[in-house]
């Protein structure tokens, strides 16, 4: 029995392989943000692998046949900021007409509680798929407050989809919120006295932004 249900790490050797050098120090702003997006587009990729989707009439050149298309509006990103938006373009690379939903929130740094500073509700929520992204799922709180804060607004179908995650924070999760698929490229080994991950890849947001 898997100890965490919810949680699928992608071992795919090119994930591996660009996560190494995003949890590099010595990596750049610009690299960083470079390979968090690539490594977005692969995650992602595998995240709608379960998508439904709808038959279409389709005349080719030569004949005409039945395919197979994606309702892409009805697919909701929703990037926790700020560190959220450095997975956007990678995802957009994927499915470039889905709906950006932004949900402002942050880390309080004494009590590591999550304070929420916006979120505008998509109409119809009932009737999509939202693929919340964030880097780094650590004590969990983030991620919580944003499902919750979904689901109070209707939405039926969610994934959540980070670079790495926490033990402590997948468990947190996975309590709160059983029915939602957690994507990561990693599971790191344990928090710190001030949870960051460890090894973990450092402050995600500083190192997108370069506020620090
Ligand atoms: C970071 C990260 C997550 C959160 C994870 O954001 O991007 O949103 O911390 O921690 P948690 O699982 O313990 O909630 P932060 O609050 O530093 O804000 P930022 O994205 O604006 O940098
Ligand atoms: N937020 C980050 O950016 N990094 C961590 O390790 C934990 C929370």
């Amino acid at each position: 029995m898997k100890k965490f249900p919810t949680l699928t790490i992608s071992n795919h050797p090119l994930i591996q392989h660009k996560l190494s050098y995003i949890r590099d120090k010595t990596t750049s702003k610009k690299v960083f943000k470079e390979l968090v997006d690539e490594v977005g587009t692969l995650l992602a990729y595998e995240i709608t692998k379960s998508l439904p989707v709808r038959a279409v009439q389709v005349d080719t050149p030569l004949a005409t046949t039945t395919c197979h298309v994606v309702d892409a509006e009805r697919v909701v990103l929703v990037p926790l900021l700020r560190a959220g938006l450095g997975m956007v373009d990678g995802v957009l690379n994927l499915i470039p007409n889905c709906a950006i939903c932004h949900l402002g929130l942050y880390r309080d740094h004494d009590t590591h509680e999550p304070v929420t500073y916006y979120f505008k509700p998509m109409p119809e929520p009932e009737e999509r798929m939202f693929m919340m992204v964030d880097p780094m799922l650590a004590t969990g709180g983030s991620a919580i407050a944003s499902a919750d804060l979904l689901k109070k607004n209707g939405a039926k179908n969610i994934k959540f989809m980070c670079l790495v995650a926490a033990p402590e924070g997948v468990e947190a999760f996975q309590h709160a919120h059983p029915d939602i698929e957690i994507y990561a490229a990693a599971l790191d080994e344990r928090l710190n006295d001030d949870a960051y991950i460890l090894p973990g890849l450092g402050d995600a947001g500083d190192r997108l932004f370069g506020t620090k």
